[in-house]
């Protein structure tokens, strides 16, 4: 996408349509009268009201430069907010692509109301324009001219600064292509989204600078990544563990790590899952993809940190060589673990990547990212992310970028009382501790691999798709916990 400023007023813009936003009751709507002569009576008329979302279109016949105006309603004017901004420009994505316009203008005082900053706002408009029109094309061959694009957008402002015009659009569009990254990594297919692409499309951050350690099995195995190989032990598919590194050379920083969860498939393994909706588990690499598209985001955006990512990546496969339940595994922390049902692999792979971060980094935060139990998804629905902290100063973070970013996340008891679930008769801990509470005591078995650094562990299970089109997510993956978590970097 092309996105582009400009200091001008409506009469000064030329594209094939333009984006003006007004509140419901538009008619009072200050701003309305304004541009009285190009809309004419179609607000007295009663057909556009500023209703959340709706939309009508105004031919202008020479009032103006550009032929078409596109009238979006805000809704409610105290409810306002930037995430207002965000839905609504995420429906008109859509609107304008399937209108085959290639190239919009979007009128920023209409958005701004003198109610957020010209960088935020110009921010929330790219970036839901970019995210609510993301479609992936790759695996298709057949009628590919029947799809449209969007592809150009200009934000304009007679009066905004500039400069900040510019800050705001580019940190939208580069936030808003990682969210769109880690939708199309989480959604590919296994065949195609196999440990190695991901390991490959790490090396791909190269050229940001970012350094890239990928341990194969053979290198895994030397380290002592037992848990994590465990997994990885049924599959002919090369694991690879992935270590990703950005900020070696900023100095007087902190250090964060971010570990997300990467099956490339989980059938389940010998505890195999029923067949019915098992393709879903194509993305059950969706925290990977998280930690992978954030990397890109935090060093095109310079963040000034040190930021680890490390993304343990394997399919979960039955075969003659996969792991069994009731194997005991002595995993790279030292602690041995029972094994109880090998579909409890996300933790398996986890309990080796946090343990490898906190030893090897001692960060002064670690986040892991994993579609981790169904649990967490009967609990919250696809609404909230699930989190679980054992830090105070990791929740505050969390939830100030979470009223930031706009996207929604529950904080879940960590309490000692759940771990009675995973005493195990042979060995340190079971990893798995039945149906009552699944989340929580997934979540108190990844805390002993803590190694008390701060940390919080978000289950991403419930959120990580959406059934159809809405808002600023399109069918599909939504790239879920991409703008939390580089809203809580940049404002470390
Ligand atoms: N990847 C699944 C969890 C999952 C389920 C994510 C549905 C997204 C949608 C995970 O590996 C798993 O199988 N968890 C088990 C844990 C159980 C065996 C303790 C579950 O939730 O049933
Ligand atoms: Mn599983
Ligand atoms: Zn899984």
């Amino acid at each position: 996408m092309q996105v582009n400023t400009k200091k001008a007023d409506i009469q000064n813009i030329d594209v094939p349509l333009v984006i003006l936003g007004f509140f419901e009751e538009a008619k009072n709507d200050l701003m309305l009268k304004e541009i009285q002569d190009i809309i004419g009576d179609v607000v007295e008329l009663g057909d556009f009201t500023g209703k959340e979302s709706k939309t009508t279109i105004i031919y202008t016949k020479g009032t103006i430069p550009s032929k078409r105006v596109m009238l979006v309603g805000l809704g409610n004017e105290e409810k306002f907010s930037l995430e207002t901004i965000r839905k609504v420009m995420g429906n008109i994505s859509r609107k304008a692509r399937d209108l085959d316009v290639k190239n919009i203008g979007v009128s920023l005082n209409h958005l701004m109301r003198n109610k957020f900053s010209v960088i935020n706002t110009s921010e929330a408009i790219v970036q839901s324009l970019i995210m609510g029109s993301f479609q992936n094309l790759d695996y298709r061959t057949e009628n590919l001219e029947k799809y449209k694009h969007l592809e150009k957008i200009l934000v304009f402002s007679s009066d905004a600064d500039e400069s900040e015009m510019e800050e705001g659009v580019k940190s939208g569009q580069i936030i808003a292509e990682s969210v769109n990254l880690c939708r199309k990594l989480a959604w590919g297919p296994a065949n195609y989204i196999n440990p190695t692409k991901l390991a490959n499309e790490a090396l791909r951050l190269e050229k940001f600078g970012i350094k890239i350690k990928v341990f194969d099995r053979d290198e895994a195995k030397k380290i002592g990544l037992t848990s994590f190989l465990a997994v990885a032990q049924g599959t002919e598919e090369p694991p690879k563990f992935i270590i990703m590194e950005y900020g070696a050379n900023i100095e007087n920083v902190d250090t964060v790590a971010l570990i997300g969860k990467a099956i490339t498939f989980d059938s389940g393994g010998i505890t195999i899952k029923p067949g019915s909706g098992m393709e879903r588990m194509k993305a059950d690499m969706t925290g990977g993809a998280v930690v992978i598209a954030t990397m890109e985001a935090v060093a095109r955006l310079g963040i000034n940190l040190h930021i680890i990512g490390i993304v343990p990546a394997t399919d979960n496969m039955p075969s003659g060589k996969a792991y069994h339940p009731g194997d005991i595994i002595k995993s790279y922390s030292g602690h041995t673990i029972e094994v109880i049902s090998t579909d409890a692999e996300g933790r398996m792979v986890l309990n080796d990547a946090l343990t490898y971060a906190a030893k090897h980094y001692q960060p002064k935060a670690m986040f892991d990212f994993a579609t981790l139990t169904g649990a967490m998804m009967v609990a919250l629905g696809e609404h909230a992310i699930g989190y679980f902290s054992n830090h105070d100063f990791i929740v505050d973070k969390l939830e100030e970028a979470s009223d930031r970013s706009g996207e929604k996340i529950w904080r879940m008891p960590l309490w000692e009382v759940y771990d009675q679930q995973l005493k195990s008769d042979v060995a340190d801990m079971k990893h798995t501790g039945g149906r009552p509470g699944g989340a929580i005591t997934a979540a108190r078995f990844l805390s002993k691999f803590t190694m008390d650094v701060p940390w919080a562990h978000l289950d991403i299970a419930g959120v990580m798709e959406q059934e159809k089109d809405k808002d600023y997510n399109p069918k599909g993956s939504k790239g879920p916990a991409v703008r939390l978590i580089i809203d809580v970097l940049r404002n470390w």
